[in-house]
């Protein structure tokens, strides 16, 4: 799938391995989550578009480019998400944030949106998706279609781990939109949890099971 970007690399593996350990604590999988953001963050930003400006180094001036920070914001798809919302904006620290609440019903594995509050200014923004995991795809798609519905354009979706079911379903209903992943897991289980995965990822950053 051409919408899809994949993390590969041996540190994201190592760093992979020791978030997926169900004996990793709830400390360090918050610090491995932030960790991995800063470099999924960096990897979808590869095309940005940098303004010419000209500066001054102790040696001599020269010409470079800045990153206009004003034209991006971010929407962690709470719970989980916002345990990638640290690392991004430790990146890019004047973005805007949208937040933007859903869960999944147990039975049905639909999301349910319950919250959803977004920037004045969200459609003239680059709009930035965060959320640690994308199962089935149904959480990632409704943010997408939330977004969309509020004249939003650009839109790229961040997540540790993801499924392939997940991932043909973003691409077959938001082509446009770009996914930049850690790593494509194998399946979902009948619970439609990612196999092997690393559990529920929202249990595991606040410690509530
Ligand atoms: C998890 C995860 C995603 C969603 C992915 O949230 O953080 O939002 O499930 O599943 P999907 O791709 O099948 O929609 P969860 O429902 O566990 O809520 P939480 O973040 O509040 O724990
Ligand atoms: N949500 C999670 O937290 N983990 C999964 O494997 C699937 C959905």
């Amino acid at each position: 799938m051409e919408n899809v970007f994949e993390l590969n690399h041996p540190l994201i593996t190592h760093k992979l391995a020791i978030l997926r350990d169900k004996h990793t604590g709830t400390k360090e999988f918050r610090e491995l989550i932030g960790e991995i953001s800063q470099v999924l963050i960096y990897e979808a930003l590869k095309d940005a578009e940098l303004d010419e400006v000209e500066i001054e180094t102790p040696i001599q001036s020269m010409k470079t480019g800045k990153l206009n920070e004003d034209k991006y914001a971010f929407v962690p798809i709470l719970r989980a998400g916002m345990g990638m919302l640290d690392g991004v904006i430790s990146v890019i620290p004047n973005a805007k944030v949208a937040h933007i609440g859903m869960y999944r019903n147990e039975e049905t594995f639909e999301p349910v949106n319950y919250f959803f509050k977004v920037p004045k200014d969200i459609e003239k923004r680059e709009v930035i998706i965060i959320d640690p995991m994308l199962a089935t795809g149904g959480s990632a798609c409704d943010a997408i279609e939330l977004l969309k519905s509020k004249g939003v354009t650009k839109i790229k979706v961040l997540c540790i781990i993801s499924a392939p079911e997940g991932l043909e379903k973003v691409y077959k209903e938001h082509p446009d939109v770009k996914v930049y992943t850690a790593h494509i897991d194998e399946y979902l289980n009948p619970n439609r949890y990612i196999v092997p995965g690393l559990g529920d990822a929202g249990d595991r950053i606040y410690g509530t099971k």
